[in-house]
């Protein structure tokens, strides 16, 4: 075991964090609560998007559902509409069945121990540390990319954060380090000390008050840890296209910078986390909110494609009936057929136009 005290006069690592800390934290709406709830939904919120954008959608649920009791009366629909802008919208789902299962399990009393948060619905092991630590000040140590980065650099770890064996050394590390510190202090002290100040680009080394103690720093080590084995994993995507004709005009988008076939102009889109089918509730929900309630639709061909490191399962479904709020959906547009034709397309859009989309239409 290292012996962490022993710093020649210095203070701890851990002090040092605290420190920092007190000084410099944000002052955010999540950290002037110990409810176990308000902690679960801010996590989960921020798992899945930044701090900046995370608090608006936050401070909506809390506005509508107070308690879990109220979030487990929820529809589906709702919860959905909240979730909106988030991605991945079966997250919704999710924490409507967490919230569920704590008025189930737990009589509505949303619980504090890492052992019985674990046990719940999309609670892993990070989440199950934050929360017990924050409301219930539970020795347990979150573990998330800013600290992986942060240990690693601090002390020095070189091994990959992303393989069994360095997931083991730094489990052992972070858990050694939180003995003895006031859990929901020290946990969010160096996840927030992660976020601002040992950022992982150009980090801020000049004023770090963690410099003379810093592995990294001294060794000229802080551009290449923590340590990534690069695996080169396929990611599994779920692409549901819809397609509404109107006569002579067709709806379209462009899309965006920063994921596949930007630019390109595709159909309307809902990504999903698993095979969406026409008897599935929660998706129908979700296209009642994109295309109007009337809205019905069959399915008229599926596909998977294979990219260099992604396999997309693709789906088209025809769109009858719909209706499109354009102020809300400004990503879509009519256009003629004939100008879409036109248009560059991913090549399984082209396929799909030249296969389904009749000629005479023009
Ligand atoms: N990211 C994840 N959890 C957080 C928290 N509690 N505070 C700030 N950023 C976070
Ligand atoms: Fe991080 Fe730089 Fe501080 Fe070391 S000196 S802890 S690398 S910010």
């Amino acid at each position: 075991m290292i012996f962490f005290g022993c710093t020649f006069g210095r203070m701890s690592f851990q002090s040092e964090i605290i420190n920092w800390y007190q000084n410099n934290k944000r002052d955010l709406p999540w950290r002037h609560t110990t409810n176990a709830y308000i902690i679960w939904l801010s996590e989960i919120i921020l798992q899945q998007t930044r701090v900046e954008q995370g608090l608006p959608y936050f401070n909506r649920f809390l506005e509508h559902y107070p308690t879990v009791s109220d979030f487990a009366n929820a529809s589906e629909t709702e919860v959905l509409k909240l979730w909106q802008g988030l991605g991945y919208y079966s997250r919704g789902r999710n924490m409507l069945f967490t919230a569920k299962q704590v008025m189930l399990l737990h009589h509505g009393i949303f619980p504090v121990a890492y052992n019985a948060l674990i046990k719940l619905k999309g609670i892993g092991s990070y989440t199950a540390a934050a929360i017990s630590s924050f409301s219930n000040n539970e020795a347990k140590a979150v573990l998330d990319g800013n600290v992986f980065r942060v240990l690693a650099r601090y002390f020095g770890v070189a091994e990959a954060i992303n393989t069994t064996q360095g997931q083991k050394q730094f489990e052992g590390l972070a858990q050694q380090l939180i003995e003895n510190q006031t859990p929901s202090v020290y946990n969010q002290a160096i996840m927030e000390f992660g976020a601002l100040q040992c950022k992982p680009k150009s980090p801020l080394c000049a004023n770090c008050p963690l410099q003379v103690g810093c592995y990294a720093f001294k060794n000229n080590k802080v551009e290449v840890l923590p340590l990534k084995l690069k695996k080169v994993k396929v990611r599994e995507r779920w692409f549901n296209y819809f397609v509404g004709i109107d006569e002579d005009y067709i709806l379209t988008k462009q899309r965006l910078p920063g994921d596949i076939w930007q630019q390109l102009y595709d159909f309307p889109l809902i990504e999903s986390e698993k095979e969406e089918t026409l008897d599935d509730k929660l998706f129908l929900n979700h296209v009642r909110l994109s295309f109007g309630s009337q809205v019905s639709i069959t399915k008229l061909y599926q596909k998977k494609h294979l990219l260099t490191h992604q396999i997309i399962y693709v789906q088209f479904f025809a769109l009858h009936n719909y209706m499109i709020n354009f102020n809300l959906h400004k990503e879509i547009q009519s256009i003629l057929i004939e100008d879409f034709r036109q248009l560059p397309h991913p090549k399984i859009i082209s396929e799909f136009v030249e296969t389904y989309v009749n000629p005479n239409q023009i």
